[in-house]
């Protein structure tokens, strides 16, 4: 298999396959193991502040002259008006008595007190630290900011998941597409419609393939050299792995929560908002269950600021009825071997496959 493409070229990387950004789960080691393999680290930011961003991409370099991408959540903060301020309240006490009722004691915190790093801070860091790859999810940025990112020569890696926000992307002048099918684990990119598309990602690609003219990166429900053919043989020139990674030992999931992974059924994944505000897929548990198709749910991101301590909490106690395990719909084919290994295997599975 030659696997030197338009991707390969522009990213200067020896494999086009790159480890999914997975806030939560990867770590620094991850994508420096990523990276040194000859396939594409990418760390991710999400909207964290600009001194951690700062920190965790200084420890990349550290370790790795290798290229890697750097990753973060594009959105807007929605107005914070009295209507929100009162169901922002609302779901607080809901949330905080069912975590008591659970033996979780949490103290979650008043909207008053949450922090925002907008994207925009985030950008002026990635220019400020010379990262030359950005990928993005949830939205895409203004126009200031995609030029600002091109006049300082970076790549820009957009995600959808529909063939509208793919052409949008590329007229927007986005050099690669990550066109995330609805197997994928995590949140769903999905921009343009609040509501995520249920089709497979792989019956679009054709469509999406014949219509843009970029590079396209599929991501979710690769695990092995034969998923990266099929997708070869649609047109595809990226490979993106996520859940395949994350019982590796460099994933950051507590034991509890890899020990859940190995016990995964084919109806535990759901698509779910409760921690969020988002669409996002992984394991059902009882706060999913809880909270979905119940109006406890605050639009992104204030739902997302709202659970994080909680997860916190919940992590440290070992209770993984109350953290978030995003995962893939077919996770149970994840590995626990080391990032590197895995990687590997997936190279050699794909050059010995008969395309
Ligand atoms: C645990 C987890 C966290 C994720 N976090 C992010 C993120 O921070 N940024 C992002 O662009 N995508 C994120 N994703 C989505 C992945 O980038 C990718 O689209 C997905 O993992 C691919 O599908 P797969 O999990 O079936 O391999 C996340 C996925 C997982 C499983």
């Amino acid at each position: 298999m030659n696997w030197s493409n338009e991707i390969t070229d522009l990213l200067k990387i020896k494999y086009p396959i790159i480890q999914a950004p997975m806030f939560g789960v990867t770590t620094t080691e991850m994508v420096v193991s990523a990276s040194n393999s000859g396939c594409l680290g990418s760390l991710p930011l999400a909207d964290i502040s600009s001194d951690k961003a700062i920190e965790l991409i200084d420890n990349v370099k550290s370790q790795t002259d290798q290229p890697f991408a750097v990753n973060i959540f594009v959105y807007d903060l929605p107005e914070i008006d009295q209507k929100l301020k009162d169901n922002y309240k609302r779901v607080k006490n809901f949330i905080e008595n069912l975590a008591n009722d659970h033996q979780l004691e949490v103290q979650l915190p008043e909207i008053e007190n949450l922090s925002y790093s907008g994207y925009r801070d985030l950008i002026d860091v990635v220019i400020s630290k010379g990262c030359k790859i950005l990928s993005f999810t949830f939205g895409l940025p203004d126009k200031v900011s995609i030029q600002k990112l091109k006049e300082n020569n970076v790549i820009l890696i957009g995600t959808c998941t529909t063939l509208e926000e793919a052409i949008l992307l590329e007229k927007s002048g986005i050099d690669i597409i990550c066109f995330q099918g609805s197997e994928a684990g995590g949140h769903r990119g999905n921009f343009l419609s609040e509501i995520p598309t249920d089709d497979l990602g792989i019956s679009l690609l054709s469509e999406v393939a014949s219509a843009v003219s970029v590079p396209i990166i599929y991501a979710g429900g690769i695990y092995s050299g034969q998923d990266v053919i099929r997708l070869k043989n649609c047109g595809v020139q990226g490979y993106q792995v996520g859940s395949l990674l994350i019982g590796s030992p460099e994933s950051a999931l507590s034991t509890s929560e890899k020990n859940r992974l190995k016990t995964l059924g084919d109806d535990d994944i759901v698509l779910t908002k409760s921690f969020s505000g988002r669409y996002a897929s992984g394991i059902r548990n009882s706060f999913t269950q809880s909270l979905d198709e119940t109006a406890n749910i605050l639009p992104f991101p204030f739902q997302n600021k709202l659970t994080a301590e909680l997860k916190k909490v919940a992590k440290a106690h070992n209770n993984i009825e109350f953290v978030n395990i995003w995962t893939g719909k077919t996770a149970k084919n994840f590995s626990e071997l080391p990032t590197q290994q895995i990687l590997k295997i997936l190279i050699n599975e794909a050059e010995n496959s008969h395309n």
